[in-house]
């Protein structure tokens, strides 16, 4: 409501509570004061709600590295490339692959741009053999993924907390069984997808080597993982990463390496009272010093 209408309706009442009528030059005096009052709480308050949507948008977490960030990001445009150039040539008779090859210039192109990204895969798979080999944050990043008995014991919970017989979802760490389970499906299939790849494009070379059954299954197990990965892709990994009710439709962590402070809670409750026990040790130690 527009201030000055605030104002004279207050002083209406006030009169008609006390059964008295204002000097006229008093009563515009009384209503302008009250009106500039009402104003500048009005703008109190806006500024007030501003510094608390800021605060709020200031608690997050860093939770991955930029260099992290560019691997995921080579990873998976890469792949997503794979895919979209490798199943054509695997369905080559279907319509949509000829719609496809007739819009990028011919499954030439598409052979072509297969090899692209699979020089990228490659690329990004050395990549990332360095970084955990040789850095300390992929050292920790990639003791984080190991396997625990931890893991076996959160999946069975969240089986009994999905069939409703108990309420308490498992607690996760930096990662959770699902996420390591997608970080492990890469790892098999990266190995699997270039080694046979390599058998199919350098076959010239391998024919030379190997007796023509190891082309062969070469080309099976290529053909088959393509579909397994695109499946684990688009269903588990895109499920779990975006398309889970809670994060639907967009998970921007990944891109940007920000995680708010209420999905940390929600999601890495460990991960989120071990850093909070750091700060606050962290805090201490500088009171004392
Ligand atoms: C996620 C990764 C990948 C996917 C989904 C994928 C998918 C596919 C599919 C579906 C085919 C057709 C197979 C068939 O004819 O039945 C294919 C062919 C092929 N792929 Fe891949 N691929 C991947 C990675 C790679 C890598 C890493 C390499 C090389 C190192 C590679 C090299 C090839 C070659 C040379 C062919 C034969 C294509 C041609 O006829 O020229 N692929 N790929």
């Amino acid at each position: 409501m527009d201030p000055k209408k605030e104002a004279e309706k207050l002083i209406e009442e006030m009169e008609a509570e006390k059964g008295i009528t204002l000097d006229a030059e008093f009563r515009e005096k009384l209503k302008n004061e009250i009106a500039e009052k009402i104003k500048s709480e009005i703008e109190r308050k806006k500024r007030e709600a501003k510094r608390k949507v800021e605060k709020e948008g200031e608690e997050y977490f860093i939770r991955f590295s930029l260099n992290i960030r560019l691997q995921h990001l080579t990873l998976a445009i890469g792949v997503i490339l794979l895919i979209i150039t490798g199943l054509p040539i695997k369905f080559h008779e279907s319509k949509i692959a000829e719609l496809f090859f007739d819009l990028i210039g011919g499954i030439q192109v598409s052979r072509i741009l297969h090899r692209i990204g699979a020089a990228m895969l490659i690329f990004v798979s050395i990549w990332h053999t360095i970084y955990i080999a040789f850095t300390e944050e992929g050292r920790n990043e990639f003791k984080e993924l190991l396997p625990r008995k931890k893991d076996f014991l959160d999946f069975w919970q969240n089986i009994k907390y999905m069939l409703g017989k108990t309420n308490e979802r498992p607690k996760y760490g930096r990662y959770s069984y699902i996420e390591k389970f997608d970080y492990w499906a890469v790892y098999w299939g990266v190995v699997i997808m270039v080694l046979s790849g390599l058998i199919l494009w350098f076959h010239n070379f391998f024919l030379g080597i190997f007796p023509k059954f190891v082309f062969d299954i070469a080309k099976e197990a290529h053909s088959d993982e393509a579909m397994l990965a695109t499946l684990a892709i688009v269903i588990w990994h895109w499920y779990n990463a975006h398309f889970n009710p809670h994060i639907f439709p967009f998970n921007p962590t990944i891109f940007t390496g920000k995680i708010s402070k209420e999905r940390m809670i929600r999601e890495h409750p460990l991960e989120y009272e071990r850093i909070m026990k750091e700060k606050l040790t962290r805090e201490e130690k500088s009171d004392e010093r």
